[in-house]
């Protein structure tokens, strides 16, 4: 199986997280979105020991919750003793409500209101990461007098990281931070050091999202390291964090590798020994922002087939009671899937497109996915690794509901996310 959260029980009926995939299906309903708790505690920790592994006590993940945010998340994030970036205050007022420690949270996003900096202030977030020199100015102006607001700079490295093009964040011409190659970074932290009420504590930067080729968080820390030694002889001065953001991938098909993501933080770590000791720097504090990483292998996603589309000699569809609204990712990325039938019957396989229930021609899941060929209306189909940016991405699009979370947990479930109704849809209309 792909994950080892996923078995088969000898009638081959589909388990998540030990738990009947179709018992879970008539309790809660589907579409179902099924998030194994047990599993995103595992990531953590695999997290947090390599960090004490590699970088001391003092390292701290932060858990990029962008992928999977609701209350119940950002709880496990404080029981874990994770730290969070955030990209909104409704992120922030979910982790805050949730319990979660203010000043462990990194405030990201290219874009902040006043409103928002003045939120974020109020609320005692640890830091922000300043994207740009117009949030500098407005973040230095609305910081109280006498309280210095810790900061990160995010800095563009110019690093292609080979992944969709909508989630390349790192080369030179992308939306978010300051690019050190045309010099404006350079500029960007002199500015910030004239900047009385904030503390530049350090420098921020994320080249991508399901990166697999190692080199290029090894090329990332070349850089980073290179342009902390260019502030220190330009500017005189030492930076003590650095965030080198989110991105290692995760096995969505069979094809994918799987990333050991401890040797890959090993190396890291004796990269970046190796560069600040040549540019005799300090070590920082090391920071990265792992979403996808914690939470994708977590979930599963369980649709019931509402029917089978035939059409000779071109190709035949299932439709399913969800789509687009609860997954995105193809339409989006053209990312990939392994999908399953949650109780198979029937040698004879044939293939279908995995399609939704939204009026588009493109509300596709998963295309030319192999399922028994008796599927039927009512069978549960189930599409894994649907933990990252599935909940998080979902919409009301034609007016559909998002779909609950459950929780698994030793053997149990419980409801973390309500279904969405159309009454709770409605009740915005006036
Ligand atoms: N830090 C920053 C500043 C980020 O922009 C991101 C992701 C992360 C951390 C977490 O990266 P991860 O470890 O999850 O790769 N919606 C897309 C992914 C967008 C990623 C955006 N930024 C998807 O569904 O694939």
């Amino acid at each position: 199986m792909l994950c080892d959260n996923i078995s088969r029980g000898s009638d081959g009926a589909l388990y998540f997280a030990g738990q009947s995939v179709n018992a879970l299906a008539d309790r809660y309903g589907t579409p179902l979105y099924l998030m194994d708790e047990d599993r995103i505690r595992q990531n953590c920790r695999m997290y947090l020991s390599a960090f004490r592994a590699s970088f001391g006590e003092d390292a701290l993940p932060l858990y990029a919750s962008k992928a999977a945010a609701f209350r119940r998340m950002y709880r496990i994030m404080a029981e874990e003793g994770m730290g969070v970036d955030a990209v909104s205050p409704g992120e922030i007022r979910t982790a805050l409500s949730a319990g979660f420690p203010a000043e462990k949270i990194y405030y990201h996003g290219d874009g902040k209101t006043e409103a928002d900096i003045r939120f974020a202030l109020e609320n005692g977030v640890g830091c922000f990461v300043v994207d740009n020199g117009d949030e500098l100015i407005s973040l230095s102006e609305a910081a109280a007098r006498g309280v210095r607001q810790k900061v990160l700079l995010r800095i563009t490295p110019g690093i292609d990281p080979h992944t969709y093009h909508a989630i390349n964040t790192g080369a030179v011409d992308v939306k978010f931070g300051v690019p050190v190659e045309t010099g404006q970074a350079m500029e960007f932290v002199r500015a910030a050091l004239h900047m009385p009420r904030l503390d530049v504590a350090g420098l921020h930067c994320h080249v991508g999202s399901m990166v697999f080729d190692e080199d290029v968080f090894l090329r990332t820390v070349d850089l980073m390291v290179g342009f902390m030694a260019d502030v220190r002889d330009e500017l005189g001065f030492v930076f003590r964090e650095l965030d080198l953001g989110g991105g290692y991938g995760v096995r969505y098909t069979d094809d994918d590798p799987a990333a050991d993501i401890p040797a890959r933080i090993g190396e890291v770590s004796s990269r970046l020994r190796k560069r600040l000791e040549e540019a005799s720097l300090p070590m920082p504090r090391f920071l990265l922002e792992p979403g996808r990483s914690i939470v994708a292998d977590a979930g599963m996603t369980v649709y019931t087939v509402c029917s089978v589309k035939r059409i000779p000699g071109y190709k035949s569809y299932v439709i399913t009671d969800g789509g687009m609204t609860d997954n995105p990712r193809y339409c989006l990325y053209g990312a990939t899937y392994t999908v399953l039938h949650a109780a198979p019957r029937g040698r004879l396989r044939a293939i279908f497109d995995l399609a939704g229930r939204c009026c588009e021609s493109g509300d596709i899941i998963q295309p030319a996915i192999s399922l028994p060929a008796a599927t039927a209306r009512g069978d549960r189909i189930a599409v894994c690794t649907t933990g990252a940016y599935n909940y998080s991405m979902a919409s009301n699009y034609n007016r559909f509901g998002r779909p609950p979370v459950v929780m698994l947990r030793g053997g149990e479930s419980y409801l973390a996310v309500k279904r969405e109704s159309v009454e709770d849809v409605l009740a915005l209309d006036l």
